[in-house]
């Protein structure tokens, strides 16, 4: 059995965080041990005390002064995007046209998804994020190479193959059958390999006919514990041609209801621009509106009212989220600080101490795998970030004049990025100082 004690401030969060001052939504060691058995946390608590238990010769680790939480989730991204990141376009439509569909014709080829997945999974860890939920193309081979790199790396990952049969380029192209099949071999070779968890992932009503939504619908329902991901209502112009090709349908929300997907497991890329009627629908069905702040602002897409729609009387379940390569960071922190200055803009607050518990705990109550990781709770995956708030010279000098917790993480959310990330842990294995610096590969 491989046991390692790991050093350093732990926090971890047991709720919501209501303010600033709510100290007993988490939990907080100044100087905090943690023990970590065959991946799995075994003991947390006073460094001394741990140290107490565990065997004289354990290998241990000291992170101080450096913040151990659990590792970062992002649950809404686009794998075979890492070479979209960065294009330059007036609108949703015109960016998914102009480059976005032509590079994911690309994944037809397994050595390139091959490869690409490799840096996926290195910028995973770069940035602290152990957990994500990902599209991955149309072809299966794309599928194929994200979950092969996953289990090789440990980690637990959602994703799926793209269902998508009009509305873009013939080798982006599957059919109604097609994507039922592929999906279901999927299925078959990846759920619950490892740490693999395979989504039913229609791209979104553009790209797929009434006849495919039926083929989502029939995977749905015999593959119930599955997640569904798919995007909902992100853009003004996209919202009116999905109304046009689906005109039998209420709404955009009320065509996934149509077909049953709607759901504690589903999640809801964007979902800015919704009626009271459809949030109320997502609030009913415990549909997840996964908040994309770098990429609604990068594509214009407008700005997502998180503290309204959480805090409306039917409440809709919220997550937060990069969607590279619409986002234009990888880095949950800096999503975070994007998120922050939207609800600013809107007249809201978003408190660091809940920006903090959603890339950790929210986003794994959002994912329904907060028994498994999003915590430090003991008989969880041993999946961590170590963040340093001093990681730049600016940040240090900040640094200097911070006196509490939230300060810090204010500081981090900020400021900070894969710089301030100084180790990622997955299932209790460091990961990310024997990485490659990749530059200019
Ligand atoms: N809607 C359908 N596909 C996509 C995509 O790849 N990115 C974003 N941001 N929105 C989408
Ligand atoms: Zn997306």
């Amino acid at each position: 059995m491989t046991k390692t004690l790991i050093r350093g401030r732990l926090l971890s969060f047991k709720r919501a965080p209501q303010s600033l001052t709510d100290a007993d939504s988490y939990a907080y060691e100044h100087d905090g041990g943690l023990l970590i058995e065959d991946g799995i946390i075994a003991a947390i608590g006073d460094y001394a005390e741990i140290k107490a238990q565990a065997a004289e010769d354990i290998h241990q680790i000291d992170h101080r002064p450096h913040l151990i939480l659990p590792g970062l989730i992002d649950t809404h991204l686009h794998f075979p995007q890492m070479q979209v990141i960065a294009s330059y376009a007036g609108s949703l439509l015109e960016w998914l046209n102009t480059y976005t569909f032509h590079e994911e014709c690309r994944f037809v080829e397994s050595d390139h998804a091959a490869r690409i997945a490799t840096r996926f999974y290195d910028e995973m860890i770069r940035h602290g994020t152990t957990t994500a939920a990902a599209y991955c193309s149309v072809h299966k081979a794309s599928a194929d190479a994200y979950f092969a790199e996953a289990m090789k790396r440990g980690m637990c990952m959602v994703g799926g193959k793209v269902m998508m049969d009009r509305n873009a380029p013939q080798g982006l192209l599957d059919t109604p059958q097609m994507s039922y099949d592929e999906t279901r071999a999927v299925i078959g070779e990846w759920h619950g390999k490892g740490r693999n968890h395979v989504a039913i992932t229609p791209r979104f009503a553009i790209t797929s006919t009434p006849e495919q939504m039926q083929a989502a619908q029939a995977l749905a329902q015999e593959f119930p514990d599955l997640h569904i991901q798919t995007h909902l209502s992100e853009n003004l112009d996209e919202i009116r041609y999905t109304c046009e090709l689906y005109p039998q349908a209420k709404d955009y929300t009320d065509i996934y209801a149509g077909y049953g997907l709607l759901g504690e497991k589903t999640l809801l890329g964007h979902a800015i621009h919704l009626s009271d009627r459809e949030a109320d629908v997502l609030s009913e069905t415990g549909s997840v509106a996964v908040h994309c702040p770098t990429s609604n602002l990068f594509i214009g897409s407008g700005l997502f009212p998180l503290n309204a729609i959480r805090r409306r009387n039917k409440p809709v379940r919220v997550a937060v989220a990069t969607d590279i390569g619409g986002g234009s960071s990888y880095s949950m922190l800096r999503t975070l600080d994007e998120a922050y200055k939207i609800q600013q803009v809107l007249g809201q607050r978003l408190n660091p101490l809940d920006s903090f518990h959603l890339m950790t705990r929210g986003n794994a109550e959002a994912l329904s795998l907060v028994d498994r990781i999003g915590t430090l709770d003991v008989g969880t995956d041993a999946d961590l970030v170590v963040l340093n708030a001093a990681a730049t010279p600016a940040m240090a000098l900040r640094l200097e004049t911070v006196t509490t917790l939230p300060e810090e993480l204010f500081l981090l959310q900020t400021m900070g990025d894969d710089r301030a990330v100084a180790e990622t842990y997955v299932a209790g294995k460091a990961m990310k100082q024997g990485l490659e610096p990749n530059l200019g590969a």
